[in-house]
């Protein structure tokens, strides 16, 4: 593959979003990226036109619509397998740059460790959802939870977001394990907007610099 792959996940409240938002118009001039290469933001779920549908589907039907945990986990496998099949792959094959709020370790942490759905299960969904393919890089955002909850606060939740603190306190230590597991990059998401952006950059320096 021509291109590199780079991920963002974390919590909900973690400040991805706007991580990602800076590190897009941060990596062109960054001296990383080829001349040639165009840079293509994307997230799931919600990264091509068929994933704004599945994601509507998956965060804001009415609760008594809501999909049963083993619909969930397929609406955001068939939402990956799209987004993998006609975004991903043909941008890396171009040689573009890719970076993406949220991939496969989102499933892992909120279907695996919140929802306690088999792990076999999503193992063999995120093969065929993804064809295997890894992203070059994954950062995680680490918050702690009740930072997590106090800047959300006040804000209208969707439906993963309203499953409460218990099930967000197993996504969060879910995603802690994922990364020692991974060999993630963690980054400490509670310090000041600038500290974090820089601490990206560092990492994203010593990773794919050269
Ligand atoms: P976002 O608000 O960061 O775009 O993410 C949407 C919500 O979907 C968020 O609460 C996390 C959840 N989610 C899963 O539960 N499983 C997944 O595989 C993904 C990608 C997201």
């Amino acid at each position: 593959m021509k291109g590199r792959f780079i991920v963002l996940e974390g919590i909900d409240g973690c400040g991805k979003t706007t991580q990602l938002e800076h590190l897009v118009r941060w990596l062109p001039a960054s001296g990383l990226m080829p001349d040639s290469a165009g840079l293509v933001q994307t997230r799931e779920p919600g990264g091509t036109s068929l994933g704004r549908s599945v994601r509507e589907l998956l965060l804001h039907t009415a609760a008594d619509e809501a999909p049963a945990p083993i619909a969930e986990l397929l609406l955001y496998s068939a939402d990956r397998s799209q987004h993998v099949e006609t975004l991903i792959l043909p941008a890396l094959e171009r040689g573009d740059w890719v970076i993406s709020d949220r991939f496969s370790g989102s499933t892992l942490a909120y279907q695996g460790y919140g929802r306690g759905l088999n792990r076999l299960l999503i193992d063999q969904l995120e093969q065929i959802a993804t064809g295997g393919l890894q992203p070059d890089l994954t950062l995680l955002l680490e918050l702690p939870l009740e930072e997590s909850l106090r800047r959300r606060r006040g804000a209208a939740a969707d439906r993963i977001e309203a499953e409460g603190q218990a099930f967000l306190g197993r996504v969060s230590e879910g995603f802690a394990e994922i990364a020692q597991h991974k060999g993630w990059f963690r980054v400490d998401a509670a310090a000041a907007p600038e500290g974090v952006s820089q601490a990206l950059e560092q990492v994203l320096l010593e990773q794919l610099g050269g």
